[in-house]
């Protein structure tokens, strides 16, 4: 892992966003758990996430589906004979690897000094988790944890299309995990076993031309919606997939990818037109009529779906990676004010005036209904403001001497460094102004 990658990693543990899952019985690979202030930017990502695709449009409606589905969904979609990597086995160690990531196989050689390393043929290794469901021992009913959170929206197209009265074009989005058995999961969050994803599903008529007007509107989207929320631009590019690339369900793929210190270009979201794929097999596999009639045209179809599918996981880190900067002495996270953990922290200049610290508590509780907002209290001033610069808090409130004289506070800003005297009685409607 690089040095940057190191040091992201190690402030991600040190100061609460992201642990390795299952730590003190030596972890599980591929897992994660997010600490007191990774809840918190996963919450506020996905708050965006949805702010944008569903609370702010009149065409997108939201689903939370099961995890768990019939066994039957997998085979309809194409997962159980299609969702697979190339695995080859190094001959000297037996460790397995993905065929089709050539730099980790280099790597692994040289991790064998001296020694000519032979691969295996390249096999293909299905990518489902699978568990076991059933009181009865033995006879448990093999089901698979969702591999795309996609399913489920398709097998409740008919459902939503009868209950919200939409009409095409519109679109089902939905947040939640997914699991896949990743044969080398990796580089942080970056491939993890357990991820989530939110995605929209934006249903369209059986139309090339329209199909693909609405996948160049989505990919624009998408990318605004990543440079909007505060990743730079030169960070960030679409890569097209070549056809021999593709998801079995794909008809055309394109990623949006960001510059990553590990990996160079690498996969953050990907837009994909599906097609009728995913509603005809479900029809075919279920027995169920799917498909769509429009009034206006008199017309029955089965609909086409253009997907808009990111990681929640993989936006959080490559949002840690882009924040992440170092001046002389201070470390701070330049994160989006609507992405950072805490919105505000609050200090009483010195910890032992009671004054001091009986008003800086009273802003405290004050703000604490309309943000986030941290406390601290120990240490000087200049090391309060570097460990919330550390964490991404964008503004710190200290209540001085001239507080209790004047009732104004210092509010001293993350990235500019900027202190301005703002007068008590005006601290809630400035933050929720500057949030806004
Ligand atoms: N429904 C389409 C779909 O799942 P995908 O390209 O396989 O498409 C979409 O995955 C996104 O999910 C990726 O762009 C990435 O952000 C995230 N993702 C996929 N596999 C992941 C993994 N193993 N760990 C973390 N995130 C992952």
């Amino acid at each position: 892992m690089n040095d940057r990658m190191e040091k992201i990693v190690s402030l991600a543990k040190r100061r609460g966003f992201i642990f390795p899952g299952s730590e003190i019985y030596g972890g599980l690979a591929g897992t994660w758990d997010y600490g007191p202030l990774g809840v918190e930017v996963k919450q506020n990502m996905k708050r965006e996430f949805w702010n944008t695709m569903v609370r702010m449009r009149d065409d997108v409606v939201g689903l939370d589906a099961a995890i768990l589905m019939n066994p039957k969904v997998w085979e309809a979609s194409g997962h159980v004979a299609s969702f697979t990597d190339p695995l080859v086995e190094c001959k000297v160690c037996h460790e397995r690897f993905r065929a089709d990531h050539e730099d980790e196989l280099r790597l692994h050689e040289n991790t064998h000094e001296g020694k000519k390393v032979e691969w295996t043929e390249p096999k293909t290794f299905n990518l489902l988790v699978e568990a076991g469901l059933g009181a009865v021992e033995g006879e448990k009913t093999k089901v698979y944890l969702r591999g795309e959170i996609t399913q489920g929206v398709h097998v409740n197209f008919k459902n939503v299309l009868d209950s919200s009265r939409k009409k095409i074009p519109f679109g089902i989005a939905q947040i939640g995990k997914a699991f896949r058995n990743e044969i080398t999961p990796g580089n942080f969050t970056f491939r993890s076993r357990e991820f989530e994803q939110m995605e929209l599903q934006w249903f369209v008529k059986a139309d090339e031309g329209e199909a693909m007007r609405w996948f160049e509107f989505w990919k624009n989207e998408r990318m605004q919606w990543y440079r909007e929320l505060g990743i730079r631009s030169e960070n960030l590019r679409f890569r097209e997939h070549a056809p021999d690339e593709r998801a079995h369900y794909a008809k055309a793929a394109w990623d949006i990818e960001y510059a990553s210190p590990f990996g160079g270009w690498s996969e953050f979201e990907g837009i994909h037109h599906r097609g009728n794929w995913d509603l005809s097999r479900h029809s075919e596999f279920s027995g169920q009529d799917l498909s769509y009639f429009d009034e206006a045209t008199k017309e029955r179809f089965i609909p086409w779906v253009i997907e808009t599918s990111g990681g929640v996981d993989r936006a959080i880190l490559f949002f840690l990676i882009d924040a992440y900067r170092e001046e002389g002495e201070r470390t701070y996270l330049a994160i989006d004010r609507r992405l950072s953990p805490f919105k505000v922290a609050v200090f009483p200049l010195l910890a032992n005036k009671p004054t001091l610290v009986e008003k800086a508590e009273a802003i405290y509780r004050a703000l604490k209904p309309f943000m986030m907002v941290a406390w601290d209290d120990r240490g000087n001033i200049g090391k309060r403001y570097y460990s919330q610069d550390e964490i991404g808090t964008p503004w710190c409130v200290t209540v001085d001497f001239d507080t209790i004289e004047h009732d104004t506070v210092t509010v001293r800003d993350r990235d500019s460094m900027k202190q301005e005297r703002i007068p008590v009685s005006e601290l809630i409607a400035t933050f929720q102004d500057r949030l806004r």
